[in-house]
């Protein structure tokens, strides 16, 4: 497995890895018409290739030869429940149900990390679903403290997400967790 830079290769595999690791994730608590609104407004290969073009963002994939099986985007931007200096968002952290509790998170994440320095940020940032209790135990191990809510919409379903923050004192801090 190693973790790269998407290229506008893997637009086609990227859309359906993260529909369809946000319908794993999500689904069996969400009505159907909010899922279904949000997946036709954030995930086709067109979209996810714009992304991947988009020289604003990060695009990272974990790739173990046969398929990607995670994938991480850094975004610019912050709340301001996220008081930290110079804050870049990590927007979406996804890696197939099939290799949880695997390494795969942690690996995707000090690439995360690495990016988000390399960008000068100080501050890396996430929305996390307050119902998602084990993305929520994976960024604590991995130093992340909860630091307000916000707001996220789900087709018609407005919903609360805890953000969490870290410091990003090195790009190789996580790496020891
Ligand atoms: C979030 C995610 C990337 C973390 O990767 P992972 O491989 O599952 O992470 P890890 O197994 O290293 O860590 C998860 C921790 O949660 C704990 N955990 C497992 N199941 C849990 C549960 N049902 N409730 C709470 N905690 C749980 C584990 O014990 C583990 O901690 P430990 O290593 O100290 O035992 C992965 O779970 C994932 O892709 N989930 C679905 C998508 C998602 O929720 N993305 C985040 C969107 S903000």
């Amino acid at each position: 497995m190693v973790i790269r830079r998407g290229t506008d290769a893997d637009a086609g595999r990227l859309a359906a890895l993260a529909e369809g690791t946000f319908r794993d994730t999500f689904e069996a608590d969400n009505a159907p018409a909010d899922m279904h609104a949000y997946c036709a407004s954030a995930y086709s290969p067109e979209i996810q290739r714009r992304q991947l073009g988009d020289s604003t963002l990060d695009t990272f994939v974990a790739d173990d030869g046969a398929a990607l099986i995670g994938y991480a985007q850094l975004r610019p931007g912050a709340p301001a429940v996220v008081r930290g200096p110079d804050p870049i968002e990590l927007w979406r952290f996804y890696v197939d149900r099939l290799h949880h509790g695997r390494g795969v998170a942690l690996a995707l994440m000090n690439a995360v990390v690495a990016a988000a320095h390399a960008r000068g940020a100080q501050t890396l940032w996430l929305g996390v679903w307050e119902q998602n209790s084990r993305a929520q135990a994976f960024y604590r191990k991995v130093g992340f403290v909860d630091v307000g809510a916000h707001q996220f919409v789900l087709g018609t379903d407005v919903q609360t997400d805890r953000v969490m923050a870290r410091n990003l004192v090195s790009p190789g801090d996580v790496a020891c967790g």
